[in-house]
């Protein structure tokens, strides 16, 4: 067993701290010692999350913001090394989702659906990389999602935001591997958390599906936690999972043929 003092007031910043992974992940590295930065549009709950991780002696700071807003993310930047002076951890978490037919997608939500899922994440890393390089520590760890490595009928955006930051992280990985600086991908299945209900508003029998086989987010914070532990270029959770890609590279040609009859059954 590794002696985990080391992280003790280690900072780590969240973004999307107040939905179910990125909530499950805050408490998880501040009950483990770290003061933890909390990022997301609602105040609210980040604030009472914050006042619930400061009741059970953790220690965490809000930092409000809209992630598909430049100006946004570089205020956040300034204020943590205003504040802490520089950044141990970074968890880029916030991102959504939308299921339908793609023509449809209006396209100001699939602008903010790039900004958020991939521009605030790629800003995050490139200002913060800098001085984790200069003192040579530091993880970034990329919440991506087995979506990225199946590219699926209805999703086909946001398995195109996943699949990018699946092939960022591992350029990046492979360009720190002299480095101490740690960069690691988590592929998640599916977990049980509100981005199934804003994603499947039109209740897809697939997405109903997909969804039961679905792990707690709590289950994602534990996997990100034994992650920081044990530095890899990516984990699959749950670890059957990593069958994915194997599925799609060799039965591809079947869901070429099934997956649009799910959502032809919607449009009727
Ligand atoms: N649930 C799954 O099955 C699953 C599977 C694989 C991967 N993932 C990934 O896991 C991550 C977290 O998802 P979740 O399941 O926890 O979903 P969630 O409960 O819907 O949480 C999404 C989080 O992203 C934040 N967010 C969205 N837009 C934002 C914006 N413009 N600015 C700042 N924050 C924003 C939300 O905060 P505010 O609304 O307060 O801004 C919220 O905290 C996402 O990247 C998702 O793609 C999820």
């Amino acid at each position: 067993m590794k002696n985990t003092n080391h992280y003790q007031d280690h900072i780590a910043l969240i973004t999307g701290a107040s939905g179910g992974i990125g909530t499950e992940i805050a408490r998880k590295l501040a009950a483990e010692g770290m003061h933890v930065i909390l990022v997301a549009r609602r105040e609210a709950i980040l604030v009472d999350l914050a006042q619930k991780i400061i009741n059970t002696g953790g220690q965490a700071t809000v930092m409000t913001a809209d992630l598909s807003i430049e100006v946004e993310r570089k205020r956040i930047y300034n204020e943590v090394l205003a504040r802490f002076g520089h950044l141990d951890i970074l968890v880029n978490n916030a991102g959504f989702g939308w299921y339908g037919y793609t023509q449809e997608m209006p396209w100001p939500l699939a602008l903010d659906m790039l900004r958020v899922n991939i521009a605030a994440l790629v800003q995050f890393t490139l200002l913060f990389l800098p001085a984790m390089r200069n003192r040579n520590s530091g993880h970034i760890i990329n919440i991506g999602s087995v979506a990225g490595s199946i590219p699926s009928q209805g999703v086909a955006l946001y398995s195109a935001t996943k699949a990018f930051i699946n092939s960022f992280t591992t350029s990046l990985y492979r360009e720190l591997s002299t480095s101490r600086v740690k960069v690691s991908v988590v592929r998640a299945g599916p977990v049980t958390t509100e981005f199934f209900r804003t994603l499947n508003k039109n209740q897809s029998k697939l997405l109903n599906l997909v969804e039961r086989l679905g792990v707690s987010p709590q289950r994602i914070a534990g996997s990100v936690w034994h992650l920081i532990l044990n530095p890899r270029r990516r984990i699959y959770v749950p670890g059957w999972m990593s069958v994915v890609p194997l599925i799609e590279f060799a039965f591809g040609w079947i869901m070429d043929r099934i997956g649009p009859l799910d959502l032809k059954r919607q449009a009727t």
